[in-house]
């Protein structure tokens, strides 16, 4: 894939310790000294510390810490994905994959150092102080029905689940459908909106809230929230945030095609079973009309929750309409 012009000017300016004029730049790259400039004031936004002096061009300082846009760029390209983003601060990222979708934007990933608004499922908030967290939202036009969106959150979880392994080598374990704890304690949340008519999708908005750094949680959600660092007992360097955000995407799109074709969950079931907590043991189920005590059995094609009840019916449960705890806690 051809890198684009900002990509190059950065790789000119990583590959020396010099200045570099604008009219070097604009020649290799055959374009203007304007353009250029912008290039380099693109970058100066994503957090890279460029001086400029007069007759002598632009020198790079250093690296910007956290999540550097133009790294993303070119793999999320490959993938389809045509529009990346990040933010220093944002209200949500999931509001502004929207205002995007609704722009024309076709697909898209939306990062934020820092959410001012950030959302949670059922109307909660997702607290997300700046750094501490990877706070992202894919916005993808799947072609499935609108009912079978909810399987996405499903897809979802798995990705992320096998990214945090990839990358970091913990073992997180879903919640269905699609918190990720380990141990007992949530690391990722995931909210899933989408836009559609009633017989026509017109996108999703997969929000992603991973804790990272190392933190100590607030009085009322220490014994059921984390952070990969946490677990690690080490502080994750945010240099790796990059490749592990680029890795989930990849799940998510790969996942995400397949159930284009396969039109059920069919592909995943064994996969998402092994790394889920609650198809097995016993579960309390908060529906909106009703509380009961079950035994976890597995999941569907569809992604519902199977449970067989005390007096034997099986039932399954969809996600929209349910809270589903162990008998003995958050998980
Ligand atoms: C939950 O478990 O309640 C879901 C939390 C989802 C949080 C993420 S952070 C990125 C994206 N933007 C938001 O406002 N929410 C999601």
């Amino acid at each position: 894939m051809k890198k684009s012009t900002k990509e190059n000017v950065l790789e000119a300016l990583l590959e020396t310790s010099d200045y570099v004029s604008g009219e070097e730049l604009s020649t290799r790259f055959g374009v203007s000294r304007t353009s250029i400039w912008k290039h380099i004031k693109k970058l100066k936004e994503e957090g890279y510390s460029i001086t400029s002096v007069t007759n002598k061009g632009y020198s790079l300082i250093e690296n910007p810490s956290g999540i550097v846009e133009s790294l993303l760029n070119h793999d999320l390209s490959m993938l389809g994905i045509d529009t990346v983003r990040v933010y220093d601060t944002i209200d949500s990222t999931n509001l502004e994959a929207k205002r995007q979708a609704s722009k024309g934007v076709k697909s898209g990933l939306f990062i934020a150092r820092e959410q001012t608004l950030g959302k949670g499922r059922r109307g909660r908030q997702w607290v997300s102080s700046k750094d501490s967290g990877i706070y992202m939202s894919l916005l993808l036009r799947p072609n499935i029905e609108p009912r079978k969106a909810s399987m996405l959150t499903l897809l979802a979880g798995l990705a992320v689940k096998k990214s945090i392994q990839e990358a970091y080598g913990l073992e997180a374990r879903i919640k269905w459908p699609n918190d990720l704890v380990i141990g007992k304690r949530k690391v990722c949340g995931i909210l899933t909106e989408m836009n559609a008519e009633i017989d026509y999708l017109n996108y999703v908005v997969i929000g992603i809230g991973i804790n990272m750094t190392k933190q100590v949680f607030s009085e009322d959600i220490q014994e059921i929230a984390t952070s990969l660092s946490n677990e690690l007992q080490f502080e994750i360097h945010s240099d790796t945030y990059e490749t592990f955000i680029v890795t989930i995407a990849k799940y998510i799109v790969t996942y995400m095609k397949q159930l284009e074709i396969k039109g059920d969950l069919s592909f995943i079931k064994a996969d998402y079973e092994s790394a889920c907590l609650n198809v097995s043991g016993e579960l309390k189920i908060e529906a909106r009309d009703e509380t009961y005590t079950c035994q976890g059995l597995g999941i569907n094609e569809l992604g519902e929750l199977l449970v067989e009840k005390t007096d034997g019916t099986v039932k399954a449960v969809y996600s929209g309409e349910v809270s589903v705890r162990g008998l003995y806690g958050y998980v």
